[in-house]
Parts: C-alpha cells; structure tokens; sequence
C-alpha cells in the first residue's frame, strides 16, 4: 500500500497566518498567538474523521439521538516547538491525553537525539504527533518508532511547515501515518532549516534566539 496523501490545507486564514508567522518583523507575542491559531485550523481538519457515536439527549422540547465523540485521543508534542501547539489543541478536546517526547537536534549534525519521554497508554489510541517543523524527518521518524512500539492504532502528523526531505522520510518509513501541514516549502538549506520557512521556530516562539 502506498502512503496516505499528504493534506495541505488550503484555508486561506491558515494561508494568511502563515504568512504571518514567516514574517521576519513578526514579534514573539504576535508568533505565539498565530502558532496557536494556526494549529487549531490544522487539528480541526486533521480530525475530520474521528468516530462519533449517537447519544440520548432531551432537548428543551423532545428526546433526540445526537452525535458525540467516540475516539480515545492522545496528543504527543516533540518538545519544545510542539509545545506552542499543544494548548490549542487541548482546548479542543479536553479529553485527550497528553504525551511528551523530548528531542533536541544536535546544530552542528542535525541528528535528534531523546532528553524526555513521558507518555501515556498507547494501545489502540489514535495520536496526533504535533512537531511544527517537519525538517529532515529525523524527530518525527524517532517519535513515531517509539509511538507505534507502544500500539497506537493510528497516527497523525500534525505540521505547520514541512519539508519534501521529511515528508518523504515519514512516507516512506511509516506510510499509514496522516500528515497534515499548512504548506511543503522548497527545501532544506546546508544548516538543515527549511527554506523558505519560519527560522528557527522555538527561538521565535519562545524568544531565544
Ligand atoms: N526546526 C526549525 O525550528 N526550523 C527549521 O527550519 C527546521 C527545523
């Protein structure tokens, strides 16, 4: 079986917020706000699929059968970027569980390598793996190991820029896994950042570059 198509949404808000977020002069605060409100458009499409079951409710006037959701979620963000997407996306879904997965990426070699790992039951559970640069794919390969190692039954990538290096890495290494990004950029550069890109998304998001 070939890889599950990757989505871009084509949102024109989620079009302008990255915009937005690409923009150099664009402070900190400004870069957090619109990380989170991009992540949203990015969950709400990524999650059109998610089972619902029907309900016995009364409303004000009469007894109806109405739709609740019915998927045990867990969220994993790759610390630390994916942690500017977390909130939004809890928010959401106060139900999910949420996972941390620590990777830091060696500057000088670009190879990730685990500082954190705490996560919940996987079994059976459908993953959103939120890491929003998805550069070489190294990060998201090793979080996804691990993911499937403890038997969730389906994952999502979630991304707010990706690079084709790192979609075809994830395609190739875990074809069933969604990948859902507001855009694939041109290419990686010699230091590893996506090109055109945002920079370096935890420095901008957190102020530390
Ligand atoms: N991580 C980032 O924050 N930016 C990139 O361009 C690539 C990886």
């Amino acid at each position: 079986m070939g890889a599950m198509p990757i989505r871009i949404i084509q949102h024109p808000l989620a079009q302008h917020y990255l915009t937005h977020l690409r923009d150099e002069t664009t402070s900190h605060a400004l870069f957090r706000t619109l990380a989170r409100k991009l992540s949203v458009l990015l969950a709400l499409e990524a999650t059109h699929g998610l089972k619902t079951t029907l309900r016995k409710i009364k409303t004000p006037l009469e007894e109806i059968q109405s739709p609740v959701l019915d998927e045990e979620l867990v969220i994993i963000p790759i610390l630390r970027s994916g942690l500017g997407m977390l909130e939004p996306i809890v928010d959401l879904f106060p139900k999910i569980s949420v996972g941390y997965i620590g990777l830091e990426r060696d500057e000088a070699t670009a190879v990730a390598s685990s500082y954190y790992r705490k996560l919940p039951d996987l079994k059976g559970k459908t993953v959103l793996l939120v890491d929003p640069m998805l550069a070489t794919g190294g990060s998201a390969q090793r979080a996804l190991d691990d993911i499937y190692k403890l038997g969730a039954a389906k994952v999502i990538l979630l991304c707010i820029v990706a690079a084709p290096e790192g979609v075809a890495l994830v395609e190739k290494a875990f074809p069933a896994v969604q990948i859902y990004t507001a855009s694939v950029d041109r290419q990686l550069n010699a230091s590893k950042y996506i090109m055109p890109g945002v920079g370096d998304f935890g420095d901008r998001l957190y102020g530390t570059s």
